[in-house]
């Protein structure tokens, strides 16, 4: 130990270390591979086994079935290394591997909490003074809450170039371990540590037409695209499609066109699926991505980007729309974010705490 992974067909070769799998080993030296729940429930990091021994921990058969096992199917966010390896990836993404950020771990505090809705928080985090934190526009961390035991995934709302303050919009689901902590038990002052950067939905240094799409509390990883894009100067056509329940579940959308109008051409559309004769409306009705069927025209542009975020049967709604409007598969990028499993222990192994 450590054994050497040689990852085809890219070349690169990295070290794994006892007890961290294939896919932690990638993070800590800064090797982004595709990737999504990090918990063997989604698939994303599925790649093939060319030579070598693994032990592959427990997993969901949906995302790697027995029959795709026995063919060398692997996870890498599930695999030990017992030997040296030689790895196929079936999908990476050479541009996010140069984006890539070592992942570590930063000891924080909770600065403040603030109501959006009657479900969403703002939770406001400050890294220690020490702390170096970079990532990119779109990606997440895992937050601990170490006196609680609980470590969950959650996108930065505000842009990079706030990397020592972090925003993050937080559903709460009653009973929810971490959700329901920003509900009246985390207060100012109280230790929180981050663990990242993660994710692929993040940003791309591109210049055509960008698509946002979010639901809920997906609406954090777009607002960090959206402001990023804005700071940085460009003036890119965006069209920005919101869903929500209610009109009470909607928030930010004031913000949200005023920095629409530093663009020349900005499109903001909001959907609500679950409206009564009472509430006054002046934006769509429906699930969000029948919204984008009746109101996105057929994308003409080959350079137009996509970016989902939310639920994942939101995201599995939505990219088929976007690619019968005529935007290229490999230009749509997303974040599903899956409620944590039961199978995963409920700690991050690497957040120490404080
Ligand atoms: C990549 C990624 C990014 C994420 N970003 C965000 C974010 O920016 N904001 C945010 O609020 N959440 C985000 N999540 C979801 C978040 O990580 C937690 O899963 C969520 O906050 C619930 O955690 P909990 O501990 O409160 O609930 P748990 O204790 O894990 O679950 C409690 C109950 O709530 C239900 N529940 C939990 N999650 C969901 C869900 N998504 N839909 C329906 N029911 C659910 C469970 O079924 C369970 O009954 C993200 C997830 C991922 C994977
Ligand atoms: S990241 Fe490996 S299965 Fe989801």
């Amino acid at each position: 130990m450590p054994y050497t992974v040689r990852l085809e067909p890219i070349g690169i070769e990295m070290e794994v270390e006892e007890g961290e799998t294939i896919l932690q080993a990638a993070f800590r030296q800064g090797i982004m591979l595709m990737h999504g729940c990090k918990e063997g429930q989604c698939a994303s990091c599925k790649s093939i086994l060319l030579d070598g021994d693994i032990e592959l921990l427990r997993h969901s058969t949906f995302a790697l079935p027995d029959y795709e096992r026995e063919q060398d199917y692997i996870l890498l966010c599930r695999s030990m290394a017992y030997s040296d390896l030689s790895v196929e990836l079936l999908n990476y993404d050479e541009e996010i591997l140069k984006l890539a950020i070592p992942v570590k771990s930063y000891p924080a505090r909770v600065s403040g909490i603030e109501r959006l809705t009657h479900d969403m928080r703002l939770l406001r985090i400050r890294l220690n003074d020490a702390a170096r934190f970079k990532f990119h526009a779109g990606q997440y961390v895992d937050l601990t809450a170490a006196q609680y035991g609980v470590t969950r995934s959650y996108s930065m709302a505000s842009t990079p170039s706030s990397s020592r303050e972090l925003d993050f919009i937080i559903k709460v689901y009653p009973g929810g371990k971490f959700s329901s902590l920003v509900d009246g038990i985390l207060k100012e002052g109280d230790a929180i540590t981050v663990t990242g950067p993660y994710g692929i939905c993040c940003r791309r240094d591109n210049n055509g037409p960008l698509i946002l799409v979010g639901g809920g509390s997906g609406m954090a990883p777009l607002l960090s695209i959206f402001n990023d894009m804005i700071e940085q100067g460009q003036d890119r056509p965006v069209t920005f499609f919101y869903g929500a329940r209610r009109p009470q579940d909607l928030f930010g959308i004031d913000q949200i066109e005023k920095a629409g109008q530093r663009l020349s051409t900005f499109r903001f559309v909001s959907g609500l699926s679950d409206v009564t004769e009472q509430d006054a409306l002046d934006g769509e009705t429906g699930l969000i991505h029948e919204v984008v069927q009746r109101q996105l025209d057929r994308v003409t542009d080959d350079t137009t980007e996509a970016y989902v975020c939310g639920p994942p049967p939101l995201i599995d709604a939505v990219i088929p729309v976007l690619r019968i409007k005529g935007v290229d598969v490999e230009r749509i990028y997303f974040d599903k974010f899956f409620a944590a499993s039961p199978i995963e222990s409920e700690m991050n192994p690497y957040a120490k705490g404080e």
